[in-house]
């Protein structure tokens, strides 16, 4: 079927280099914001029935109200089909009413999504809680995981490396990618209190000194989990410690933080455009979306 693609706010790089792999026609997309926050939305062309919509999720309250926008904009022109193309899937980690009274806003979010879009296609949501995206999304989606592409990267750059995952969620994916590395690793047990109270033990790592210590996580947001480690990692006299993750959110000040703790250097996936990003995801990305 032939398919338009459309780049939502910062995603539109993405969807150029995707359009270019694909030879689907992208859809200029003019977004307005007026000067209380609303947007004024217009496509530039028509678009074919099967449209595939880029938009990464992060900062995801200022960017969702667009989202619904240009989809019912879609459905206007007469569109059939979108695929929702979301390299990084946000509102994941709240999956459980931890609290009283607390909602699992993953379900809601997936809820709202799932009211908009036919389908969805993305890079290593948090799954934890929600062993599948199926769970809370009622459309087909894709899940892909970025292990192999970290493994890759680790491989072809870290020759002396060990890795360390910071948290049970975190073996997933670390002992996938310190396969492919060739690399022995270490998962942490990481107990979280509050957004920067998280406490987890590193215990003795001797036996790496000499190797570049690289972290690995799913997505880096305060910087708190890495920097409890890091810290730790230094007392114990490593002196190269580095950080590689899937999804960027963290902002400037978590990365002069993290620098401080003595994460030398902190990389990424751009899944979320990010001054980190280091491993590119649009080929990979293809294979969900065709
Ligand atoms: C948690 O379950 C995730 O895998 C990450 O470890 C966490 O979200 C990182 O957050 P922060 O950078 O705020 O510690």
């Amino acid at each position: 079927m032939t398919t338009s693609i459309i780049g939502l706010l910062d995603s539109d790089e993405l969807a150029t280099t995707l359009a270019n792999s694909t030879g689907w026609h992208k859809i200029p997309l003019n977004l307005h914001r007026f000067p209380d926050g609303e947007w004024r939305i217009r496509l530039l062309d028509k678009p074919q029935k099967n449209v595939a919509l880029v938009c990464s999720l992060d900062h995801p309250n200022d960017k969702i109200v667009a989202l619904i926008l240009v989809c019912g904009l879609l459905r206007d022109m007469g569109v059939e089909h979108i695929t929702l193309v979301t390299p990084y899937l946000a509102y994941m980690r709240q999956d459980v009413a931890f609290n009283p009274g607390e909602g699992v806003s993953a379900r809601y979010f997936a809820n709202l999504l799932s009211a908009h879009v036919d389908k969805l296609v993305t890079i290593d949501p948090h799954l934890h809680r929600i062993a599948e995206l199926e769970e809370v999304y009622t459309i087909p989606c894709v899940t892909l995981h970025a292990a192999p592409l970290l493994g890759a990267w680790v491989r072809d750059h870290l020759p002396n490396v060990a890795l360390i995952g910071p948290d049970g969620e975190s073996e997933q994916w670390v002992s996938e990618v310190a396969g492919i590395a060739s690399a022995p690793y270490a998962i942490m047990e990481k107990k979280r209190f509050g957004d920067q109270d998280v406490r987890i033990e590193v215990p003795d790592l001797s036996a790496w000194k000499g190797r570049t210590i690289l972290l690995v996580d799913d997505m880096i947001s305060t910087g708190r989990t890495l920097i409890v480690v890091a810290e730790q990692l230094r007392a114990q006299g490593f002196t190269d410690i580095r950080a590689l993750c899937v999804h960027a959110l963290h902002d400037d000040d978590a990365a002069a933080r993290m620098k401080e703790a003595g994460i030398s250097a902190v990389l990424s996936c751009n899944t979320v455009v990010h001054p980190s990003n280091a491993v590119d995801i649009a080929d990979f990305l293809l294979q969900g979306m065709t």
